[in-house]
């Protein structure tokens, strides 16, 4: 018989734990921070008085959201976000683990810049895992200390925001993550055709004298990843898949064995290029540009049949002045994390694509396993990572309402379904939805 306190009870949500298998109206018991049991007799999770009651009635009570692709901007950028900011907004989202890309400045490729942003996520309302550049400076030129990174905690390395364009280096980085065991994550645009593009390459880009980022661009850096994946026996991760041919490229790996996974992200299965020209919103310049709503197409039926393993939201904040420009002069991305969970439930779920347990696997349990992650689950003594979701929620993306510290959503003003209620962080209330 435990007869430690009881921290809390989420009572009477609907639970769904991909991971366990399990589906139905049931009772979670909290203690310590951990999760102690998930009951749908109430009876059965034994003495319970004295524990905080969330009523969850009405809502899912899913294991805490994981996104392995956030960008945090801390160091060098604290007026776009911090850890602090992004890990509010993580929580705000729904989001209670992040993983943070090492394009700061200075680049995360060192030991002492992967533990200044640990030591500032401390207290952070997210847990964070710092993904280390593959090569120093992101410049492509030589390889980070990949052990070193490892050995302080990355759980990754990455050099996003640019293809890692030297076939040997590539090579060299996945022997070298092979040995530690951690993926290398990949933003697969082949340089030479992509470097310049503003937009994605297509009609819609010659009409509106945009320089093209062509898909080819995805299509040869995802076979050249896989071709080395294949040699090296290396764990790839192709970052924000965008293009049909690249999702058949990644299908047809997995049926060979290779260990490849991947991530899509809203933006990628909700809008196409088609949008810039209604608006010239600077929100929609992104890298891999949105393109064509075939590419669209191929993006969800990725995720239908399982191709692409999870969703994440390539959170980018950037400055509210340097946004403010002429299109091609805006750089590129887009916040997502406040944003993401109802575009899933509004453009996936509610089309019919995905049920729930296959959306909340692609935002927890996968992501876990392919990361090493802890969490992704509500397994008993597992750490209380949760969130509560509100599904039925119809909501209005309200700029003030945002925590990211920065404004550059092109969803601002779109009507969703499906909000966040309580994020529980280690047991702990991060993110409480006003009524
Ligand atoms: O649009 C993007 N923005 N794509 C990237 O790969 C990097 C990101 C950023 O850091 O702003």
């Amino acid at each position: 018989m435990n007869n430690a306190p009881v921290d809390m009870i989420i009572s009477g949500g609907r639970v769904i734990d991909p991971a366990l298998g399990f589906g139905k109206d049931a009772h979670v018991l909290i203690r310590n921070g951990a999760i102690a049991g998930i009951e749908s007799d109430v009876q059965k999770l034994g003495d319970t008085s004295g524990a905080t009651v969330i009523d969850a009635s009405g809502k899912l009570v899913v294991p805490g959201l994981i996104d392995i692709h956030v960008h945090l901007r801390e160091p060098g950028r604290e007026d776009e976000e911090t850890v602090e900011s992004g890990c509010r907004a993580a929580a705000a989202g729904g989001f209670t683990a992040v993983c943070c890309m090492p394009n700061t400045s200075p680049r995360i490729d060192n030991q002492e810049t992967v533990m200044f942003v640990q030591d500032r996520a401390k207290n952070a309302d997210a847990r964070v895992y710092v993904v280390g550049a593959i090569t120093k400076g992101s410049e492509g030129k030589e390889l980070s200390e990949i052990g070193d990174l490892v050995k302080v905690g990355a759980v990754a390395i990455t050099d996003d925001g640019h293809w890692v364009e030297n076939s040997e280096i590539m090579r060299r980085a996945m022997e070298y993550s092979k040995m530690f065991n951690i993926p290398v994550m990949d933003h697969a645009e082949e340089s030479t055709l992509c470097a310049s593009g503003i937009m994605n390459e297509s009609f819609e880009s010659t009409r509106l004298g945009l320089r093209g980022r062509p898909a080819v661009g995805e299509e040869i850096a995802v076979m050249r990843d896989i071709a080395l994946c294949r040699a090296t026996g290396a764990r790839l991760h192709i970052q924000h898949l965008s293009t049909r041919r690249a999702v058949e490229a990644v299908r047809a790996a997995k049926a060979e064995g290779i260990r490849v996974t991947t991530e899509a992200c809203p933006h990628h299965f909700v809008l196409t290029d088609e949008a810039i020209a209604k608006e010239f919103n600077t929100c929609l310049r992104v890298n891999p540009p949105l393109r064509s709503a075939d590419d669209r197409e191929a993006i969800i039926e990725g995720l239908i049949d399982g191709t692409i393993d999870c969703i994440a939201s390539d959170h980018a904040p950037h400055a509210q002045e340097e946004k403010d420009c002429e299109f091609d002069l805006a750089p590129p991305g887009m916040i997502g994390l406040e944003t993401t969970l109802g575009l899933v439930k509004t453009y996936l779920i509610d089309k019919g694509y995905l049920n729930w347990a296959d959306a909340v696997a692609k935002m927890t349990i996968n992501p876990a396993k392919m990361f090493n992650l802890p969490g992704g689950t509500l397994k008993t003594g597992s750490p209380a990572d949760i969130t509560i979701i509100d599904p039925d929620a119809s909501w209005t993306v309200d700029q003030s309402k945002f925590r990211s510290m920065s404004r550059n959503s092109p969803f601002i003003g779109w009507k969703l379904q499906g909000q966040v209620y309580r994020t529980i962080l280690g047991g702990r209330v991060v993110f409480e939805r006003e009524a």
